[in-house]
């Protein structure tokens, strides 16, 4: 069965076909990254007009490229929460167009839920390099699973039992971990979308993750909770010196990113991005400690994804903890770990095998309380 699914809950239009729940017959994904780009983050309600202008060319490009039709399409999943609500909007409404018209079903799925699901997802999205039946691709991975999801929204940990039953262990009481690292790219001097930028800068030939001492924040001994604005605070005391510690300049700080040296921009960048790194390892750490009291069974797989997990230091100390704790790592490949509509079918296609289908009242949630 064909899923068409649809995601604009922030700055990315997608839309994807995927077969089954698995095999990614196309994912097309519209960013808005250069319209947002001089405001150095993403202005609501320019994402949603763009939205709007984006969404039905990303869906014909979608059944374009999957080879199908629109009949072809047994059920249309769109993610409606959580989001911007404007932006999450135009999905939806385009959703319940499509379903009414093609009197198929429509399935609301949760954005964080569905970054979980992305690292199960195989087929061509987008190069053509694995393009598989739904049958020879490998079964859920084995549960009780521990969840990660970090994306530039959303930090938190799950008990995963299946696709479709998450418990939040934890999550960011302030900033989310892509959050931190745009502002701190930002801080920096570095261009929007910061992430990729920043962990580029501190892969570069003799960056030192030590130069600098980052805070990390442990609240509570047992809590499971994140906390990133600490950090990114230290790192702007770090540039541009503590506001009436000294000379003052124009916002009482006494310099500006621009007096940094590269070699300077370059430490600060690595010594962040190891701090932030650590901060996530901590309470994954605990989480996995405390697994088998929360979960009544010991934890068999470790199931990660978001924007975040594009980062190359965080991708090899999730690789290094799966060996250590001898368990099976989900890591989505890169293109899957940012936004994208194929994990929203593929999700999708569990709920609707689970009977958890919408009507035509499926309504933007902008936050997720689960
Ligand atoms: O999952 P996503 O596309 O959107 C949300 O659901 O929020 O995540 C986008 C976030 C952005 O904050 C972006 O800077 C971050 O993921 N990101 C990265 C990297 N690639 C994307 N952060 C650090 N290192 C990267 N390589
Ligand atoms: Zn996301």
């Amino acid at each position: 069965m064909l899923i068409l699914g649809l995601e604009s809950s922030c700055d990315e239009t997608a839309a994807a076909v995927v077969e089954c729940g698995r095999a990614v017959r196309s994912s097309v994904v519209a960013s808005q990254h250069a319209l947002h780009e001089e405001y150095a983050g993403v202005v609501p309600e320019i994402a949603s007009r763009a939205h709007v202008e984006a969404v039905l060319p990303v869906i014909r490009r979608a059944l374009h490229e999957a080879g199908a039709r629109l009949h072809d399409v047994g059920a249309i999943a769109v993610g409606h929460r959580p989001g911007l609500v404007g932006s999450l909007l135009i999905g939806i409404s385009a959703a319940k167009a499509l379903a009414w018209s093609l009197g198929v079903p429509l399935i609301g799925v949760d954005h964080v839920h569905a970054h979980l699901y992305a690292g199960l997802l195989a087929g061509r999205a987008p190069s053509a390099a694995r393009a598989e039946s739904p049958a020879s691709l490998p079964g859920a991975p084995p549960a009780p699973a521990l969840g990660l999801v970090v994306s530039g929204g959303h930090t938190s940990l799950y008990l995963v039992r299946s696709a479709i039953d998450l418990t939040r262990l934890g999550a960011t009481i302030d900033d989310a971990l892509g959050e931190a690292f745009d502002k701190a790219a930002t801080i920096l001097g570095l261009p929007h979308p910061g992430g990729p930028n920043l962990d580029r800068l501190a892969a570069s030939p003799g960056a030192d993750d030590r130069a600098h001492r980052f805070p990390i924040a442990r609240l509570s001994p047992d809590s499971l909770d994140l906390s990133f604005s600490g950090l990114k605070t230290a790192l702007l005391y770090a540039v541009r010196g503590q506001p009436g510690r000294g000379e003052h300049g124009p916002q009482g700080y006494e310099r500006t990113e621009a007096e940094l040296s590269p070699e300077r921009r370059r430490d600060l960048a690595a010594s962040f991005q190891r701090a932030a790194i650590d901060a996530v390892l901590l309470k994954l750490a605990r989480a996995l400690d405390r697994f088998e009291d929360l979960a009544g069974a010991p934890c068999a797989s470790l199931v990660t994804g978001g924007g975040v997990t594009a980062n190359s230091l965080l991708r090899r100390e999730l690789a290094r903890v799966a060996v250590e704790r001898r368990l099976p790592l989900i890591l989505p490949p890169h293109e899957l770990c940012v936004d994208n509509a194929a994990m929203i079918a593929g999700l999708g296609y569990e709920l609707l095998r689970a009977g958890r289908v919408a009507d035509l009242s499926l309504a933007p949630v902008p936050t997720t309380a689960c």
